[in-house]
């Protein structure tokens, strides 16, 4: 294991993943961590993150100094080397040139940390105010850039390095490199990471925790609960019901995909509870977006609820949760946690009471996606897009009608189709199309005149959903999406492309 330490930096967690991505396990943990508790865990390598914060300024984040006393090789990088400056005796000066952006690294001294094949000059990704400007006794500077005279430093003896520049973005070539060199070669950590190694250990721990105790699943077609009923099936075999909740407001093929997936291909038991018509009778006549979502969400719990009736004997539910939730949550201590069914999950009864198996709680969205696929699911459903619970019932703006939602389904369809042909279906964080259907307008087809409802077509990228950019699809694309969208769906004549970003816009129309 690498323990990467968090100086609140956003860059905590793209280290932990490019570690993993080097086949080393890596686990977060907050800066207060005391050196008791990091000998507890063993590490083979730390690697202290960056942060916004300045050495300089009294009360910012400090590692635990009996850390570096623990002979564990450590890594600082951006605000974690200036750290190690300070910390063991060196010099951090303020208000200097900072550098933000890309830099160029000049090397100055033979080096263990930056192997050999990197060339003499190369550039690397810098985001500092503060610089080191002299190395702690007993450590050599190995380069510099312009304005960081100390850019790598080295202690060998100690086994304690550190990077002004950040490795782990794509912006320094050479970066990845050097955290090979560090994992690899002078911690000499485990490389037996893998989503393979992840499927046996997970059985294994599955199946030891449950026994023979029957697990029940809620499946919404997602990534996240479609790879963890995999993963818990492929260890418990038929002790697994899912329950997936038809609502009707899926995209076109969506739900006969889940029920083929998973009861024809992976032979799990499936509860479809096809209930679309019960969803269209709560939504007549609303149309205000949080009465929709209101209406839906309680239909949701009540078609739960009578379908998990017949499984009143279940002692687990899986839930699909990732480690991103709990880190931002601030839940990362591995504490099993048992729920209240009526509490956190919306539909099971009132006097179940269920213990959580969470499989993918280590785990990252690109390392869930490679899990998928390692267990046998289909790129549909590993690729699959953030889709809003309440579906496509948000994406009719107007009442939510069964023929309305059959027509936004082809719409939507078509807008998919025309992203995937392109090739620009995994750059895209979502893309849709919502229908204004008490809007009208005038066209003509033909010598006709017609007088038909308006499609939206939104497509936008993202990283988290928090902020979204309109995504600069090619206009032969767009072209096309809007013919055939015109020429294929009846009722409608007009298409238009959304171009706002989020903020102020939001993903979603309502
Ligand atoms: P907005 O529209 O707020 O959406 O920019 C941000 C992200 O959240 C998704 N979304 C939802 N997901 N239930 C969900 O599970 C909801 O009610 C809901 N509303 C929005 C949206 O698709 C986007 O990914």
């Amino acid at each position: 294991t690498a323990l990467v330490v968090d100086f609140g930096a956003q860059y905590a967690q793209l280290i932990a993943r490019r570690v993993r991505e080097l086949s080393v396990y890596s686990e977060i943990v907050p800066h207060r961590i005391s050196a008791a508790e990091v000998a507890d865990k063993a590490p083979s390598a730390i690697i202290l993150s960056g942060g916004p914060a300045s050495v300089n300024i009294d009360g910012t984040p400090r590692l635990d100094p009996a850390i570096y006393e623990l002979g564990i090789p450590i890594l600082g990088i951006c605000y974690g080397a200036q750290l190690i400056a300070t910390q063991l005796g060196g010099t951090v000066g303020r208000g200097l040139a900072g550098e933000y952006g890309r830099a160029r690294v000049t090397r100055m001294a033979e080096s263990s940390l930056v192997p050999d094949e990197v060339p003499d000059e190369y550039d690397v990704w810098m985001s500092h105010f503060d610089a080191i400007t002299v190395a702690p006794p007993g450590f050599t500077p190995t380069a510099s850039t312009k304005d960081a005279p100390v850019a790598v430093l080295e202690n060998d003896t100690r086994r304690i390095w550190g990077v002004q520049y950040h490795p782990e973005v794509v912006h320094s070539p050479y970066g990845m490199r050097v955290m090979e060199r560090f994992l690899h070669d002078l911690a000499g950590c485990n490389t037996s990471w893998s989503m393979a190694s992840v499927i046996d250990e997970q059985v294994a721990a599955i199946r030891h925790r449950v026994g023979d105790a029957r697990v029940i699943c809620g499946l919404s077609g997602g990534v996240d609960s479609s790879v963890a009923a995999a993963l818990v099936h492929k260890a418990i075999g038929a002790q697994l019901t899912c329950i997936y909740v038809d609502t009707g407001l899926m995209r076109k093929g969506e739900s006969e995909q889940v029920v083929e997936t998973f009861r024809r291909n992976l032979g799990i038991e499936l509860i479809h509870a096809d209930e679309g018509q019960r969803f269209f009778d709560a939504l007549a006549g609303v149309t205000e977006p949080e009465a929709k979502r209101k209406a839906i969400g309680e239909q949701f719990i009540r078609v739960f609820e009578r379908h998990t009736g017949g499984v009143s004997d279940a002692e687990f539910l899986v839930q699909g949760t990732l480690y991103p939730d709990l880190i931002e949550s601030g839940g990362t201590d591995g504490t099993a946690s048992v729920i209240k069914s009526h509490h956190n999950v919306g539909g099971l009864p009132d006097d179940m009471e269920l213990e959580l198996i969470e499989p993918l709680r280590d785990l990252f969205k690109d390392e869930v996606r490679a899990l998928g696929t390692e267990l046998g699911l289909p790129d549909e459903m590993v690729w699959r897009q953030p889709f809003p619970g309440p579906g496509l019932g948000v994406r009719i703006i107007g009442e939510v009608t069964p023929e309305r939602v059959a027509l936004l389904q082809e719409a939507d369809a078509i807008v998919r189709e025309e992203l995937a042909r392109a090739g620009l279906e995994r750059e895209i964080w979502q893309s849709y199309a919502a229908l204004l259907s008490d809007v009208r307008s005038v066209g003509v087809m033909g010598d006709e005149r017609t007088y038909g409802h308006p499609i939206v077509v939104r497509a936008v990228t993202s990283d988290d959903a928090m902020t979204a950019d309109w995504a600069r699809i090619p206009y032969e694309v767009l072209e096309t999406m809007s013919q055939r969208i015109i020429n294929e769906v009846t009722g409608v004549n007009r298409v238009v492309y959304d171009i706002t970003s989020k903020p102020p816009g939001t993903i979603e129309w309502e």
